[in-house]
C-alpha cells in the first residue's frame, strides 16, 4: 500500500529518499513525493502523480542540497490519485511536512474543527489534518506536538514529520501501520521506512516501532518515547535478509525470480521440522491438554493466504480428523463467528499486516480462541497480536502476485496438519516419517517443472486470446484452481473462475463454448477419473482444455490441447507441484497481453486498510 521513507544524515537526502521510494514501488502506488528543507527557511515539497521516475526527474531538475527529508508513495484511499493529494502534506505556513500511511477515520470532524479555527486545506485527503494538528499543537517541540496530535487521531497511521525550524530531526510514530527505524553509525545517518526493504542497504539493526511509540531521528542516533514522552529503549532486531533478495537478480521480473526461488522457500520452511518421526513445531506452544481440548480448527486469511487455508483444510481433516473451517477474514470479522477456547485459529498472512486478517485475529482472541499466525514477515503486526507464530521461510516477496510465499505457506500448513495428526494420535511416527519424506521431495520436483516451460508458454498463447477462463479440479486440485484463477486475474486482467469440477454441471457449464478455455487439474488423485469425466463434458461444449497432469498421463495428452506435466507425487504434494505451472501460466498470459507482471493495476502488495 502506501510507503514511507525518511533520512537524516550527511548525504544528499533527495537521492536517498528517491532510492527508498523505488524500493517501495512493489507495494503499489499512484503518486509519490518528498519534502526537504530548502535552506531559505522554507520547505521544498515535490510531488508527482504516477511513477517514482517522474518524481526523480522533477528532483533532478532542482537544487536540493538538504541532508534530511521524508518521502512517500501514495495509494489513494481518501481523494483521487493526483499531485495535490500526493504526500507530503504541509501546514498552513508550509513549515511542517508530513507523510502518512493508513486512514484517519475521524478526519471529517477534525477538518471541520481545524477549518473553524482558521486552517486552510489544500487537498481532499484525510492525511492533511495531521499537518494542521501538528501546527496547532507545535510549541517549539515537534516530538511534544506529535504526542498531542496522535491523541486526536482515530484510525491507523504511520506518520513521519519534519519542521523547517528543526533540520536536525525527523519525528515518527505509528498505530496499526508498520514503521521501522534504524541508525547507520558509519554514515552518521538515521533512517525510517514503512518497510525494511527501504532501509536495509544502510543498516540491518532496526527497531520495529510499537503502536503509540514516538521516535526522534537525528544524525547522532534515535531516541524513542512512549506516548507520555517517557524515554524507552525498544529492542533492536537484526535482519539478515540479503540485499540481493530485494533485487531481481537477473530475472526479467520479480515474479519469475520468486517462482524460481520456490524450491528454496519450501526447503527452508520444512527444514528440520521432523526428527525421528516426531513433528517438531515448538512454536505451536500447545501442551497435551490443549491439544486434547481442540475440537475444531478455524483458518482465516485473504486472497492467496485464504487459498493456502483451503489446502490446509483438506490435510488437517485427513490426518488429524479435526473439523476445519476456512474463512475469508473480511467476512469472519463481521459475522459473529463461532470460535472459542476449544478452537485452534490459524491466521495466515504473507505480510502480517493485512487489516482484515488482523481484525479477525483480534476477534478470535477476544472470543477465547488461541490464535497462531503463519506469516513471512518477521516483526509484522500479526506476530505481535497472536498467541504464537510460525514463520514461513519464503524470504522477502516483492512481486504483488504471491508465489513463493504461497508454496511456503502450504508447506508450513502441511507440517501443522502432520503435527496435529500426530498429537491427536492419528498418525504414527512411521507415517509422519513417510509424509515428511514425500514433502521433502517437492523442492526437486519444482526444479524439474522449472526446467522446461515451453508447453506452458504455448498454453499461455491459447489462453491469452480468451475473454474468460475456467479452472476446474477436485479435492486438492480444486483448491489450487482458486489460486490459479486469482493469479490469472490479478496480473493478466483476464476474467477467470475456479470451480470444483463436479459443480460445472450445476450452472457454470452454461458459459462454456470454443471461446472459453478450461484449465483442468487432473493430476493423480482418488478423484482423477471423475475429473476426467468432467473434462469430457467440457470438450463436448467445444472448450479448449489445458490440462495439468502427472508425467506419463497419456489420456490427458489425448484429450487436452496442451498438457502441463508435473512429476509423479502424492496427491497432497501436488498442492505444491501443480501450483507451479498455474503460476507460470498466469505470468506468460500476462506477458502475452502486455501487462506489467510485477505492478498489476489497482493492487497493492500489502492491504493495510479495510
Ligand atoms: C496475492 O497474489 C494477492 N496479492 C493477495 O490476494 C494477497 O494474498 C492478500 O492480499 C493477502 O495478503 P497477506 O497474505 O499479506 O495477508
Amino acid at each position: 500500500m502506501c510507503g514511507i521513507v525518511g533520512y537524516i544524515g550527511r548525504e544528499k537526502a533527495s537521492d536517498i529518499l528517491i532510492e527508498g521510494l523505488h524500493r517501495l514501488e512493489y507495494r503499489g502506488y499512484d503518486s509519490a513525493g518528498i519534502a526537504v528543507p530548502a535552506g531559505d527557511g522554507a520547505l521544498e515539497v515535490i510531488r508527482r502523480e504516477g511513477k517514482v521516475e517522474e518524481l526523480e526527474r522533477a528532483c533532478a531538475a532542482r537544487e536540493l542540497p538538504a541532508t534530511m527529508g521524508i518521502g512517500h508513495t501514495r495509494w489513494a484511499t481518501h481523494g483521487r490519485p493526483s499531485e495535490t493529494n500526493a504526500h507530503p502534506h504541509i501546514d498552513c505556513e508550509g513549515k511542517i511536512a508530513i507523510v502518512h500511511n493508513g486512514i484517519i477515520e475521524n478526519y471529517v470532524q477534525l477538518r471541520d474543527e481545524l477549518k473553524a479555527e482558521g486552517h486552510t486545506f489544500r487537498s481532499e485527503t484525510d492525511t492533511e489534518i495531521v499537518a494542521h494538528l501538528l501546527e496547532k499543537y507545535y510549541d517549539g517541540d515537534l516530538v511534544a506536538a506529535m504526542a498531542k496530535t496522535v491523541t486526536r487521531l482515530e484510525g491507523a497511521y504511520g506518520i513521519a514529520a519534519i519542521h523547517v525550524d528543526h533540520p536536525d530531526q525527523i519525528v515518527v510514530t505509528r498505530k496499526d501501520s508498520p514503521i521501522v527505524v534504524g541508525y547507520a553509525a558509519e554514515q552518521q545517518a538515521s533512517l525510517l521506512a514503512s518497510d525494511i526493504v527501504a532501509v536495509m542497504n544502510y543498516t540491518r539493526d532496526v527497531i520495529f516501532l510499537e503502536d503509540g511509540q514516538i521516535a526522534k531521528l537525528t544524525r547522532e542516533g534515535i531516541t524513542c518515547y512512549d506516548g507520555n514522552l517517557a524515554p524507552i529503549e525498544p529492542a533492536l532486531t537484526h535482519v539478515d535478509w540479503d540485499a540481493e533478495s530485494a533485487e531481481r537478480g537477473g530475472y526479467p521480473d520479480f515474479m519469475l525470480k520468486e517462482i524460481f526461488e520456490q524450491p528454496r522457500a519450501v526447503r527452508d520452511t520444512i527444514a528440520g521440522a521432523v526428527k525421528n518421526g516426531r513433528v517438531l513445531l515448538d512454536e505451536l506452544d500447545l501442551d497435551d491438554d490443549d491439544i486434547e481440548a481442540i475440537d475444531s480448527v478455524c483458518i482465516i486469511g485473504c486472497g492467496t493466504s485464504y487459498h493456502a487455508g483451503l489446502v490446509a483444510r483438506e490435510l488437517i481433516e485427513r490426518w488429524a480428523r479435526i473439523p476445519v473451517s476456512v474463512e475469508v477474514a473480511s467476512e469472519f470479522r463481521y459475522r459473529d463467528p463461532i470460535v472459542g477456547s476449544n478452537t485452534l485459529v490459524i491466521a495466515i498472512s504473507q505480510s502480517g499486516e493485512t487489516a482484515d486478517t488482523l481484525a479477525a485475529v483480534r476477534i478470535a482472541r477476544a472470543k477465547g480462541a488461541q490464535v497462531f499466525a503463519v506469516t513471512n514477515c518477521v516483526g509484522s503486526r500479526i506476530t505481535r497480536e497472536s498467541d504464537g507464530v510460525l514463520y514461513v521461510r519464503a524470504n522477502m516477496e516483492i512481486s504483488v502476485a504471491a508465489t513463493k510465499s504461497f508454496l511456503a505457506q502450504i508447506a508450513c500448513l502441511m507440517l501443522i496438519a502432520m503435527f496435529l495428526g500426530q498429537k491427536k494420535g492419528r498418525l504414527t511416527t512411521r507415517q509422519v516419517n513417510s509424509l515428511y519424506y514425500d514433502l521433502r521431495e517437492t523442492p526437486s520436483q519444482i526444479e524439474d517443472i522449472l526446467q522446461d516451460t515451453a508447453e506452458i508458454e504455448k498454453a499461455a498463447k491459447l489462453i491469452a486470446k480468451a475473454h474468460s477462463v475456467m479452472y476446474v479440479g477436485r479435492g486438492i486440485g480444486s483448491t489450487i484452481c482458486y489460486e490459479g484463477a486469482l493469479k490469472l486475474k490479478e496480473i493478466s486482467y483476464l476474467h477467470a473462475e475456479a470451480y470444483p469440477a463436479g459443480e460445472l454441471k450445476h450452472g457454470p457449464i452454461a458459459l462454456l463454448d470454443e471461446t472459453v478455455p478450461v484449465v483442468a487439474v487432473v493430476t493423480d488423485s482418488p478423484t482423477r477419473m471423475q475429473t476426467l469425466s468432467n473434462v469430457q463434458e467440457i470438450l463436448a461444449r467445444k472448450s479448449h482444455v489445458v490440462a495439468v497432469a502427472t508425467e506419463g498421463d497419456e489420456e490427458a495428452a489425448r484429450i487436452a490441447d496442451c498438457v502441463l506435466y508435473v512429476p509423479p507425487c502424492k496427491d497432497w504434494c501436488s498442492a505444491i507441484t501443480a501450483s507451479v505451472p498455474l503460476q507460470l501460466l498466469a505470468r506468460y498470459v500476462a506477458l502475452e497481453r502486455g501487462c506489467d507482471v510485477d505492478h498489476p493495476r489497482n493492487l497493492a502488495k500489502s492491504v493495510t486498510v479495510e
